[in-house]
């Protein structure tokens, strides 16, 4: 369905733009080419990038996208996300492997349906997951299950689906998945994910590879509990798993994390053990502020210096590298506020579609759509939600004015994933660039979607 309506109507016409693009969510097969209705772009850019004074997604401008979708909006740029997963999987082109995209940065239908057209395998940590791979046409043989606590019912649905290998990560859930196989007359392939003990040299919250967290079977206890997989009828051991953490900006933790998984291999073969495969993880940092992230070929270098004469398949876990720098958050200022001791620029978007500055203390850059030539000051840039930690990033020299567009980079990978309802905010819409075509991949929630899953109580007699 095309549009080739004009930009420059009033805000009635835009609500009803809106409303318009909400209801062809799904058959928006299309697109709608709205770039080449305007004339502000002549070229378009690779990525996001500043054509003719103002910031362009691909060969669209940003402002003809708040236009016709509104804000808060997530914006991706489809080729950038093709750039991303190739670039992974291409430093990797001659040894076998399988890159399981971790999904959790982004499970987004359409973003893992271009994932899964480019080969893509998936990491998951939930059955609600393994609904949206299988919902976005992706091939469940190529898809790992991690995760500390996964319940019967997402076993039964994983092995019912016929999933690549789930990475246990405890004693117990070993012998409930043991259990759940027997009971439905499979056998469930397995990894172990080993902790490796290793300082992944990130923020505490994101780190999962020390002895203090959650996370996987300690490394002096694998052997033992591979041996006891082994002799389980209802489980087939395939591989041996590990993730460190998140946001890791060396190469040194992961080749030493890599460096005891592999010499657990060879022991656990010497032990008659053989491995089909050996999952890697993710983890692999991008750069939000002046962060140098570790280069994918040097990281492939390191992965395939160790494996040098080793048979196993190797799989990766990337999330946030294939998805973080491809998006950024659309929000329009509303309201400028200038205080006593700084500056407000209160804006449309809030922590309940970006969480990570509240959350993590993230940086993320904040650009202006349109950037204007003078008038800098010190801006904290705010949502509406009433809470102080309600903030997408603090101390920045903008020029604004109510009505401005800011772009919140590097918003692709746990953005609109941690979204939530906070404040009874509907979710922000989503918007994928390819070319001169926006396509609307998620409509913006109505307030009817907040209270469609909701009951009130019914009278009572006595009252
Ligand atoms: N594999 C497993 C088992 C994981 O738990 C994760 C991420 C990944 C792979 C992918 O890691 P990545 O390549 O994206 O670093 N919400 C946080 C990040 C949490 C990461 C959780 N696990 C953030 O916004 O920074």
């Amino acid at each position: 369905m095309r549009h080739q309506g004009s930009v420059a109507a009033g805000a009635e016409k835009r609500a009803a733009d809106r409303d318009a693009s909400a209801d062809r969510q799904s058959g928006d097969a299309a697109g709608d080419d709205i770039a080449r209705a305007s004339p502000a772009v002549n070229a378009s850019v690779n990525g996001f990038g500043y054509v003719a004074g103002e910031l362009c997604a691909e060969g669209v401008p940003l402002s003809v996208l708040a236009e016709r979708y509104g804000t808060p909006c997530y914006v991706y740029s489809r080729a950038m996300l093709v750039h991303a997963f190739e670039a992974f999987d291409g430093a990797f082109a001659d040894v076998p492997h399988l890159v399981c995209y971790a999904m959790k940065a982004n499970a987004s239908l359409a973003i893992l349906d271009l994932f899964a057209q480019l080969g893509s395998g998936f990491d998951i940590v939930s059955g609600g997951e393994l609904s949206r791979v299988l919902a976005a046409g992706g091939d469940p043989a190529k898809v790992v299950f991690s995760g500390v606590g996964k319940s019967d019912l997402e076993m039964e649905a994983a092995l019912a689906s016929g999933i690549l290998c789930f990475n246990v990560e405890s004693a117990s859930e070993l012998d409930h998945l043991a259990a759940v196989a027997a009971r439905m007359g499979k056998v469930a392939p397995i990894s172990l994910r080993v902790n490796p003990d290793v300082d992944p040299r990130t923020h505490a919250y994101i780190a999962t590879g020390r002895k203090e967290s959650k996370f996987g079977v300690a490394s002096g206890d694998a052997h033992a509990l591979y041996r006891r997989a082994a002799d389980m009828p209802s489980i087939a051991v395939r591989g041996i798993d590990m993730h460190i953490g998140s946001q890791i900006g060396e190469l040194a933790p992961h080749r030493e994390a890599a460096l005891r998984l592999l010499s657990l291999a060879d022991a656990l073969a010497a032990d008659g053990i053989a491995l089909e495969h050996i999952d890697f993880g993710g983890g692999l940092g991008i750069r939000y502020r002046d962060e140098t992230p570790v280069a994918i070929d040097d990281y492939a270098r390191m992965v395939r210096e160790l494996v040098r004469g080793r048979r196993e398949r190797l799989l990766f876990e990337p999330g946030r590298r294939l998805v973080g720098e491809s998006g950024i958050l659309l929000t329009r200022v509303r309201i400028v506020k200038p205080g006593a001791a700084r500056n407000f620029a209160i804006v449309d978007a809030a922590m309940n579609d970006l969480l990570r500055p509240s959350l993590y203390g993230a940086w993320h850059d904040v650009d202006p759509v349109r950037p204007r030539g003078s008038g800098k000051a010190r801006f904290d840039i705010v949502g509406p939600i009433c809470e102080s930690g309600d903030f997408l990033a603090h101390d920045r020299m903008l020029a604004l004015r109510e009505g401005d567009l800011l772009a919140v980079r590097n918003a692709g990978a746990y953005g609109m994933s941690m979204s939530s309802n906070y404040n009874a905010r509907p979710r922000a819409c989503e918007v994928l660039v390819d070319g001169c075509v926006a396509h609307l991949i998620r409509r913006r929630e109505t307030t009817a979607d907040l209270t469609a899953h909701e009951a009130r109580l019914p009278r009572r007699s006595d009252a």
